[in-house]
C-alpha cells in the first residue's frame, strides 16, 4: 500500500471511484465539493493540483492537498484531503482531513491506513493538532479515528440537526 499525492496522471480505477463518489450519495463527504459529474478528468486533476497550490480557491477556502491510496497493483482504494490550516468554519465542522474508500474495498482496514498515512503528511506540513469530525452514527469511521489517537472533544449539531464528533489527535 502506498499513499501518493495526486498528480496530473490519473491512477488506475479513479474515474469508478469518481462515479461512485457522484452517485452514492457520498459525493460531498468531508465537504470537499466533488466535481465529479460536471467536469472533465483533466479540469478535475488540475483542479486538484490548484487546491493544493492554493489556486483559485473558493472564497473561505484554504489549501488542501488530495492523496490517493494505492494498491500493490497500483489500483487505487481510496482518496483523502488534508487541508492545511483551519478556518473558523472548518474548526467547528469539517476538520484538517476527510477520507473515503472504494465500497468494494471497505472492511479490509484501508480507512485506517488511509487516515494513519495523511496523518503523516499532516505532520510534515507541520500541523501539531489535527481535527476530525465525524458523524456520530459512521461507526466505521469513528473506530478509525479513535484507533489513530484521536481524542473526542465535544459533540455538535450542524444546521441540519445532524449529530457529529470533533476529535483532535496529537502530532506534536
Ligand atoms: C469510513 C470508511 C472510510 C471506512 O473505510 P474501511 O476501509 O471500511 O475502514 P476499515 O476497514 O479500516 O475499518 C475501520 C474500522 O471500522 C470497523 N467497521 C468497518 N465497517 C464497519 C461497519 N459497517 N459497521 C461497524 N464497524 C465497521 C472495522 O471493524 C474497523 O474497526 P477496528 O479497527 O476497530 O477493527 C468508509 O466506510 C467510507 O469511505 N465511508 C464514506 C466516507 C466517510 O464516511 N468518510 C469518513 C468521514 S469522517
Amino acid at each position: 500500500m502506498k499513499l501518493v499525492k495526486a498528480s496530473l496522471e490519473p491512477p488506475s480505477g479513479l474515474k469508478m471511484l469518481l462515479e461512485q463518489l457522484g452517485t452514492t450519495g457520498e459525493n460531498g463527504f468531508m465537504g470537499t465539493g466533488q466535481p465529479a459529474n460536471t467536469d472533465t478528468l483533466a479540469s478535475y486533476l488540475q483542479s486538484l493540483m490548484d487546491m493544493d497550490n492554493g489556486a483559485n480557491l473558493r472564497p473561505e477556502w484554504v489549501p488542501m492537498t488530495t492523496y490517493w491510496l494505492l494498491d500493490n497493483e497500483e489500483q487505487i482504494v481510496g482518496v483523502s484531503r488534508l487541508r492545511h490550516q483551519l478556518t473558523l468554519a472548518l474548526l467547528n465542522d469539517g476538520g484538517h482531513i476527510g477520507y473515503y474508500v472504494l465500497r468494494s474495498q471497505r472492511r479490509k482496514g484501508y480507512g485506517n491506513t488511509i487516515l494513519r498515512l495523511t496523518l503523516v503528511e499532516a505532520r510534515k506540513l507541520g500541523i501539531q493538532r489535527a481535527l476530525l469530525t465525524v458523524e456520530s452514527d459512521n461507526i466505521p469511521s469513528i473506530h478509525i479515528a479513535e484507533a489513530n489517537g484521536g481524542q473526542l472533544e465535544d459533540e455538535r449539531l450542524d444546521e441540519d440537526g445532524v449529530l457529529y464528533r470533533r476529535y483532535w489527535i496529537d502530532l506534536g
